[in-house]
């Protein structure tokens, strides 16, 4: 490519011309040099043609980069790139040349550096630049391959290849620095970077904002890093670490060389190999670290859940799927508004979002009540959001890694994030009731008999609405349906579910494909004191483990209550029936999900709610089999300033505390009593009660708590069980023989039954009860035990 300074003509220049011109636009070249830049669409390639570099622009934009991508592949894959951070702004005239000096750099069309190679190694006169065939860019001496200035392989941007090392110069403390593009547009850097750990010395992390370390490779063994799952087993790579006094690197190699393969940092913070499938024409994921995106730091930024009140600062960024920039609020919350005067806390009001992962660190305060929690959060200024989880959680300033949940997934909290009154959102949430004011109206002329009933339920729900308005604007959003749009859901309610004596209960899909059970009462006053019981009791209240009203309905005499639709069932198939027994694991998730949402009743809401009919059939599981406590008909809202209620006996036989038996007036310890009685028949899997051929009664829960107090706790799971966590198991059996015991105080609370199952309390063990010995030694006959009637 020389010219040779003897050719003089011009007609030999002409040729000569001709030739470069040829060679530098059309016959590919791995080589820049001094008198053969690289610009617009000319490209150099790798000799055996795996790799191009040239300018490219990802984002069709005008931001043009250089760049170096797979040749053989359909879809362009960049794996490294020189100007991240300083894009020039058309292809055509910018450069990228070797300087005077010898370095390679890159120029716009004024002729300003926006990139350089920036070695200060000794650069010779004759430096040439060459694109091999692993990938690397090598700036060299061209008369002497060894004597290299700097390579690309030294810089990588978020991607290393096979063969490339890759970790950190001990004795200056330079390292390489692997960062994710921002998005997939634009690849500057990114908020998530992965390098050697300085510190140590002993492993490799992946950091968010150059900071905060989220994950990590585990010491090297020899063989493999402990934290990359098998890593030593795949025989298609090779590992080589070296760590010596000088540097510490490591470099992985493909042993089939026509396997197109790369490890990336991505956009979101995980490293991902990815493998090109040839069939398929298309990369393929092989793993990726950390498993779980949702375990990278702030993979989705402050207030990262962009769906209520708040948008995404960069629409585009999080179209592409990178969300670390997070969002803002919509409007912004009057407490921080520094033109006013600081006293405007009240006007902010907080949105539920319903089924999130607790983000971390939050600050936990000792609390009475939700009301008190939110006061804690309305009162601070720099308080963005709070959680009701045994203790008040208060998150100051942004919120980060929210995570939503699936549907129905037990793990997931309702948290309440702080926006201003005024925000649009807080005005839609108050919609439906305004919506059901307007159907009130027209329901009253219509029916005036039943009616009256239902306004005094209604204007109940309305008084509460409205007096707690801005403390809990989001917690209540009851839907009136109308009774056509119920019929029309399910499908003229053909489907039916169950039935009992309170009435039946229908499948149906509202518009949208949601799926919800209708349950229609029954009976004229006993299907209105229960519907308005349960409207009480559980229109105001959420809880994971609580069965979700979504609204109801009037029609004439009739009420019709909507829920989310529990794909599951009811415990009590999943226990007793043949089929589709739930494993231990499963049965301890249930029992620890029932005692929440118990504890919830009895002390987190407004009023002590009693259950009063805590059984299997009243436990409906969802999709991930996660429990929710249903059936709040026969339940029993107690003023908070009374200790125990004198009702009247309800519930099911089998699961009476005995004062309640005796008439006494009741506490929550009574629905304390039931749960136990449940205990047994979820750690068995048999009834408690069966009848005998003969007419008489067994006690399980009897000869239970005997065998348990012989420390025969084995000897009562279900025997169609063939492993159980014994310490889960331990647990929940020491719990179910103090729940019942005949005597209410020495039955634990349901809030500590949640600590004692979650090993974070210890528990003697109860003594067998006597009410209940009696009753196997027949002082109660077994016919009077099946006399006892619920009302
Ligand atoms: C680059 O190629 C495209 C199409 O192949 C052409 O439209 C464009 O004019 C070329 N640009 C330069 C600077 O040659
Ligand atoms: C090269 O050095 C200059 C001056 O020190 C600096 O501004 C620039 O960021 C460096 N470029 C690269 C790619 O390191
Ligand atoms: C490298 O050697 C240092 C010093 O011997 C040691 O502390 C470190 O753990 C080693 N790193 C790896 C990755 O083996
Ligand atoms: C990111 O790091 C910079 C510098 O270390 C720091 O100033 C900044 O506050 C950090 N950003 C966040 C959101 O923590
Ligand atoms: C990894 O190595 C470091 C230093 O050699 C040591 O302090 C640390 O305990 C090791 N970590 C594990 C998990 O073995
Ligand atoms: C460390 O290992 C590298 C690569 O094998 C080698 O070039 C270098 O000389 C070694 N340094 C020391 C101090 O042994
Ligand atoms: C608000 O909360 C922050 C963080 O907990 C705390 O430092 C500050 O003192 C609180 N301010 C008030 C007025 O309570």
């Amino acid at each position: 490519m020389a010219f040779s300074s003897k050719t003089h003509t011009s007609f030999a220049f002409s040729i000569l011309f001709l030739f470069y011109l040829c060679t530098s636009t059309f016959a590919a070249t791995d080589t820049i040099s001094r008198i053969q830049p690289l610009s617009g669409n000319t490209t150099a390639i790798s000799k055996d043609g795996n790799f191009e570099l040239g300018f490219f622009s990802p984002g069709n934009n005008g931001n043009f980069y250089v760049g170096i991508w797979f040749r053989t592949i359909s879809i362009r894959t960049v794996i490294w790139v020189a100007n991240r951070d300083a894009p020039v702004s058309s292809a055509s005239s910018p450069e990228l040349k070797i300087s005077e000096d010898g370095n390679l750099v890159l120029s716009n069309s004024l002729g300003a550096s926006k990139w350089s190679s920036n070695s200060t190694r000794y650069l010779s006169s004759s430096t040439i630049a060459i694109l091999h065939d692993n990938g690397n860019l090598i700036l060299r001496d061209q008369d002497n391959s060894h004597n290299v200035f700097w390579q690309s392989f030294d810089h990588p941007t978020d991607t290393v290849l096979s063969g490339q090392w890759f970790g950190m110069n001990k004795i200056t403390g330079e390292y390489q620095n692997r960062v994710s593009w921002k998005d997939q547009e634009d690849p500057s850097p990114g908020p998530f970077s992965f390098h050697a750990d300085q510190i140590t010395l002993s492993q490799y992390v992946s950091l968010w904002n150059r900071s905060k370390v989220y994950w990590r490779s585990g010491n090297w063994t020899g063989k493999a890093f402990t934290s990359i799952p098998g890593m030593p087993v795949k025989s298609e790579y090779r590992y080589d670490l070296i760590n010596n006094t000088s540097e510490l690197k490591f470099r992985w190699t493909t042993m089939d060389v026509s396997k197109i393969t790369r490890i990336i940092l991505s956009i979101n913070g995980q490293l991902q190999r990815h493998t090109w499938s040839h069939d398929s024409e298309q990369w393929i994921q092989e793993w990726s670290l950390p498993a779980a995106m949702c375990d990278v730091y702030s993979v989705c930024g402050p207030f990262g859940v962009c769906k209520t009140g708040f948008r995404p600062v960069s629409s585009r960024r999080w179209d592409h799927g990178a969300w670390s920039q997070g969002c803002e609020r919509e409007t912004n919350i009057l407490c921080a508004d520094s033109n006013k005067p600081t006293d405007r806390k009240q006007d902010d009001a907080f949105l539920k979002i319903t089924s999130i992962k607790i983000s971390r660190n939050p600050i936990l305060v000792k609390v009475q009540s939700m009301e008190e929690c939110r006061s804690i959060c309305l009162n601070n200024c720099t308080c963005t959001a709070y959680a009701l989880i045994n203790y008040c959680n208060v998150w100051n300033g942004e919120l980060r890694d929210l995570k939503e949940l699936s549907n129905g997934n037990t793990d997931g909290f309702d948290v309440y994030v702080r926006l201003a009154a005024t925000d649009p959102l807080i005005q839609d949430h108050e919609k439906p009731a305004r919506h059901a004011r307007r159907i009130m109206l027209l329901v009253v002329p219509s029916s005036v008999f039943m009616v009256l009933c239902a306004i005094a339920v209604i204007y109940q729900i309305f008084q509460r609405m409205t007096s707690t308005q801005k403390a809990s604007t989001s917690d209540v959003s009851l839907i009136v349906y109308d009774y056509s749009i119920l019929r029309h859901c399910t499908n003229n309610f053909s489907h039916k579910l169950g039935q009992g004596s309170f009435g039946s209960v229908f499948r149906g899909l509202l518009p949208g494909s949601k799926p919800i059970a209708v349950k229609k009462l029954q009976g004229m006053r006993q299907g209105e004191k229960q519907f308005q019981t349960e409207v009480r009791a559980l229109g105001r209240i959420h809880h994971t483990n609580l069965v979700h009203l979504v609204g109801f309905c009037l029609r004439g005499a009739e009420r019709l209550l909507v829920y989310d639709f529990m794909v599951n069932g009811s415990l009590d198939s999943h226990l007793f029936g043949d089929m589709n027994i739930l494993d231990w694991n499963t049965r301890f998730q249930v029992i620890l999900g029932v005692a929440k949402g118990l504890n919830y009743l009895h002390d987190e809401c407004l009023e002590c709610i009693i259950h009063c009919d805590i059984k299997p059939e009243n436990v409906l599981l969802d999709a991930d089999f996660s429990p929710k406590v249903a059936d709040f008909g026969l339940a029993k809202l107690m003023d908070r300033n009374y200790s125990r209620a004198l009702t009247t006996m309800r519930g099911t036989i089998g699961y009476l505390a005995p004062e309640w038996i005796g008439g006494l007036p009741i506490t929550p310890k009574a629905d304390v009593y039931s749960y136990g009685m449940m205990l047994f028949e979820i750690i068995s899997g048999r009834r408690n009660t069966e009848l005998m051929e003969n007419g008489s009664a067994s006690y399980f829960p009897v000869w239970a708590a005997m065998k348990i107090s012989k420390g025969g706790i084995c000897e009562i799971l279900d025997h169609r069980l063939h492993d159980a966590n014994f310490q889960e198991l331990e647990r929940a059996c020491k719990v179910a023989c103090s729940c019942i015991q005949d005597n209410e105080a020495h039955r634990p609370t349901m809030q500590q039954i949640v600590q004692i199952l979650q090993g974070n309390q210890d528990v003697d063990l109860a003594p067998v009860p006597l009410f209940l010995q009696g009753l196997v030694e027949g002082e109660y006959s077994s016919s009077s035990i099946h006399n006892i009637t619920a009302e």
